[in-house]
């Protein structure tokens, strides 16, 4: 206020810049805020494809400044920004024009304001339909066979897109081929379509569909031009000749004719085809099949035209007259015997003027309708008849004739050349060389049906058999003749039994007297004659005795044995029959000889005289030396002191040993060898003295298991002279050497 009035202006001037200041100062504190921010989808969130779409973000914002503030509006879809713009408006658009399937999503956007943000809630945008798609094609003539490109596109929308693509036909209610296809990455798809012979004219529709979310949009099925299609071939024709009645004998042409446009670069072939047979084919605009008419040509003929893709097809039956009916061929009989009377006769219903041939097997038999003939075997086969009237010829069903000749007498024979061993198979056969075959065979063994056999040719008939005894053999033969069985001479075998069981057997007694008659019998259980026996005594390689009989046994005898004969003995047995070479042998059995009573009386003599010489011979030598010697006993005495030492002893105090000594020369006396000796009928008693003598052998002829030394044994009974009968002497030879 020191200013005084007189700088005014100056003071307006600071007035002015404090307002300003002051208005500066109060503009940085004015506060915004934004009160709700919501968005507006137009016409609605749910649009028809095409339709233009508009969203618009509203903010309502709060503000001290008497100026709008700028704040930034942001549009999402689907959560990726699209729209970005500076604004101080209350209200920022989006205009989507013509809204297509990929613009449906979830919207929403988002304001910023001095780094305030806020967003609004999501809102759901619907694009309901796909826009309609374009269909083009590639020509608008086409030839059958041939091929349609059809291109369908959605430019407006965006892959993945399904395409369906229909070909029409015009004025035909549906469609005749559908195809679908999708397309990844781009919005359209070419298909072809191949043009069929039932296709006149065409068009094709095509609808697109787009997978939005959750479901499917679909667009209008929008149609293409019209396409037309050109033949390439017409229908095939039939022509017939002759026209009208077609008789058997006429000449028949069936011919298939078809039209074939300029367009086509080659001919299609066509087949004429007779119940699946094909008769004629041509590649060429038409195809014949020309025969003499014959009823056998009746039937429906197909004509078919084939090119790659088309096949046209016609078909027309045929109808031709019969002429006459076809030759039967009838015979008196098909089965006779040779000498018969064949006769064969040819017909035709209603006897029309034919000329008739009978051919058997391609050979003329007769020129006239009948045919008769002597039978013989030559004559069996097959007969026909052929009628001819013209040109027409017809053949009848065949006659099998047989004529059976009849069977020649069969011969019988077998295979083995010697006689017939039993147990052996042998094969008889039988054989009928004449006569027509097949031929049965029965075999009769001793009158009873063997076996049978059929044999297709005038080969032998072979049977086996294993005959255990001579039989007759017989064959019996029977053929288709009506002639009856044929019998075959009788086929005697002769079997021979080999020889079984050979047993040797001493006859008279076991133990033989020396002196007394030797009898063995070598017998056989079974085997046929003549057999040869052989007689051998063990150790010797040579049979001492050998015989051929008839008999089932041979018998051998020597009427004064000896000493010699003693020993053991085998035979054997053999006849034709002995298959293995080993021929059969019997047991061993040891023959035993005894000395007679008056033999062991002389040996006793002898030894008691020999005794008493040297007990005298002793006694002299004593007396002369000592005269003490007194004590020998008469009844025991020995010639030499170390012979006589424990041998004594050994016969009383062992009896066993010394019954084995007795007995073991044969084997079905060892058992009782084993038993105590004193349970012998003739027990043993203590008045029985012993008189052992061991002489040197003299005989070296025994045998190698013969021992040089033989011990005598001398038994004398003390007591009755009754008993004297019971005496005996044993003569032990180790033999056996066993
Ligand atoms: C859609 O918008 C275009 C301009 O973007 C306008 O020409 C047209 O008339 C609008 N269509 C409708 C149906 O409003
Ligand atoms: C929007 O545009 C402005 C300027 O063009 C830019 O600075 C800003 O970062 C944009 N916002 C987003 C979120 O991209
Ligand atoms: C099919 O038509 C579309 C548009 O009509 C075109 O872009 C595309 O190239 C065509 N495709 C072919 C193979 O001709
Ligand atoms: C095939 O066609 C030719 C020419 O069209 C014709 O001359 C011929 O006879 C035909 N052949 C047959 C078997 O039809
Ligand atoms: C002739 O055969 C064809 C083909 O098999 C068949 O379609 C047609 O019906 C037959 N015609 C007659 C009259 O049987
Ligand atoms: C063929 O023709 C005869 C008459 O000529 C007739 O009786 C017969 O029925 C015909 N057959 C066919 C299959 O048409
Ligand atoms: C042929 O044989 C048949 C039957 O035996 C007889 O009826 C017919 O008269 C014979 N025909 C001739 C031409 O001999
Ligand atoms: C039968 O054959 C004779 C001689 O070959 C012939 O002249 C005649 O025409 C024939 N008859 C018939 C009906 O074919
Ligand atoms: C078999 O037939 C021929 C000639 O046909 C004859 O020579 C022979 O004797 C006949 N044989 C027998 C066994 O009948
Ligand atoms: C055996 O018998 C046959 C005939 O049965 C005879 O030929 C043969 O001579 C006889 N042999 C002896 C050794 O008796
Ligand atoms: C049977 O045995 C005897 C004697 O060993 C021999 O000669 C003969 O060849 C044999 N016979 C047969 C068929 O084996």
């Amino acid at each position: 206020m020191q200013l005084g009035g007189t700088q005014w202006g100056t003071v307006w001037l600071a007035a002015l810049l404090t307002l300003l200041l002051c208005s500066s100062l109060k503009g940085q504190e004015n506060s915004f805020t934004v009160n709700s921010i919501e968005m507006a989808i137009l016409p609605r969130n749910e649009v028809q494809n095409g339709e233009n779409l508009t969203l618009q973000c509203i903010v309502d914002i709060s503000t001290t400044s008497h100026v709008k503030p700028q704040h930034q509006v942001l549009f999402y879809k689907d959560d990726v920004l699209f729209h970005n713009v500076s604004s101080v408006e209350n209200t920022e658009s989006y205009v989507i024009p013509h809204a297509r399937v990929y613009n449906t999503g979830i919207y929403k956007c988002t304001v910023i304001l001095n780094n305030k943000v806020k967003t609004t809630e999501e809102y759901q945008v619907c694009v309901r339909g796909v826009s309609d798609p374009r269909v083009t094609l590639d020509k608008k003539e086409v030839i059958e066979g041939g091929v349609v490109v059809v291109n369908c596109s959605v430019p407006e929308e965006k892959p993945p897109i399904h395409f369906t693509i229909e070909k029409l036909e015009l004025n035909v209610k549906g469609s005749k081929q559908r195809k679908k296809k999708t397309s990844q990455n781009q919005n359209f798809v070419t298909m072809k379509f191949t043009v069929e012979e039932q296709d006149h004219a065409i068009s094709f529709q095509c609808q697109a569909m787009i997978f939005s979310g959750t479901h499917m949009e679909t667009s209008k099925s929008i149609k293409s031009d019209l396409v037309t299609v050109r033949e390439s071939f017409s229908n095939p024709r039939f022509h017939i000749s002759p026209k009208g009645l077609i008789t058997e004998g006429d000449q028949l042409h069936i011919k298939c004719t078809i039209q074939v446009t300029h367009l086509a670069q080659s001919f299609p072939e066509i087949i004429i085809q007779k119940d699946k047979v094909i008769v004629a084919h041509n590649r060429s605009i038409e195809a014949q099949f020309s025969v003499m008419a014959m009823v056998e040509h009746n039937g429906n003929y197909t004509c078919k035209v084939e090119a790659s893709h088309i096949s046209k097809v016609n078909s027309i039956v045929v109808n031709i007259t019969e002429l006459f009916s076809k030759p039967k061929l009838e015979s008196s009989a098909t089965r006779l015997d040779q000498g018969e009377v064949l006769n064969l006769w040819c017909s035709i219903p209603g006897v029309p003027p034919a000329n008739f041939t009978i051919l058997k097997e391609d050979t003329i038999v007769s020129q006239s309708q009948n045919f008769t003939k002597v039978a013989s075997a030559q004559d069996s086969g097959a007969y026909i008849c052929v009628a001819g009237m013209g040109k027409v010829v017809k053949r009848s069903n065949a006659v099998w004739i047989t004529v059976c000749e009849m069977l020649s007498k069969p011969s019988i024979f077998h295979d083995s050349r010697s006689e017939v061993i039993k147990g052996q198979t042998i094969e008889v056969s039988c054989q009928s060389i004449n006569g027509t075959s097949p031929i049965d065979y029965d075999l009769l063994k001793a009158s009873n049906l063997l076996a049978s056999q059929k044999i297709g040719s005038n080969e032998p008939a072979v049977f086996k058999d294993n005959p255990t005894k001579d039989v007759d053999y017989q064959c019996l033969v029977d053929n288709c003749h009506s002639h009856a069985k044929v019998v075959s001479e009788v086929l005697r075998v002769k079997v021979i039994a080999p020889v079984d069981e050979v047993k040797l057997s001493i006859l008279l007694h076991d133990e033989v007297e020396s002196g007394k008659a030797v009898v063995l019998r070598c017998s056989v259980n079974e085997g046929s004659g003549p057999i040869t026996y052989k007689f051998y005594k063990e150790k010797e390689g040579k049979p001492f005795y050998q015989t051929t009989l008839n008999d089932t046994q041979a018998i051998w005898h020597k009427a004064k044995a000896s000493k010699e004969q003693e020993g053991q003995y085998y035979c054997t047995a053999s006849n034709r029959a002995n298959l293995s070479k080993n021929v059969l042998q019997s047991n061993i059995l040891t023959v035993r000889v005894y000395l007679a009573p008056w033999k062991k009386g002389l040996i006793a003599v002898v030894v008691i005289i020999v005794v008493i010489a040297t007990l005298i011979l002793a006694a002299r030598c004593y007396f002369l030396k000592k005269t003490k010697a007194k004590q020998i006993p008469v009844e025991m005495s020995r010639p030499a002191a170390p012979l006589l030492n424990s041998n004594t002893e050994k016969a009383l105090s062992d009896p066993s040993t010394e019954a084995n000594r007795h007995y073991g020369y044969n084997e079905e006396v060892g058992n009782h060898a084993m038993k105590p000796l004193n349970e012998n009928k003739e027990p043993l008693t203590l008045d029985v003295e012993y008189t052992e003598v061991e002489v040197t052998s003299p005989e070296p002829h025994r045998g190698l298991g013969t021992k040089g030394t033989e011990t005598v044994y001398s038994e004398i009974r003390k007591a009755d002279p009754d008993f004297v009968e019971n005496r005996y002497s044993r003569t032990e030879a180790s033999l056996d050497g066993t």
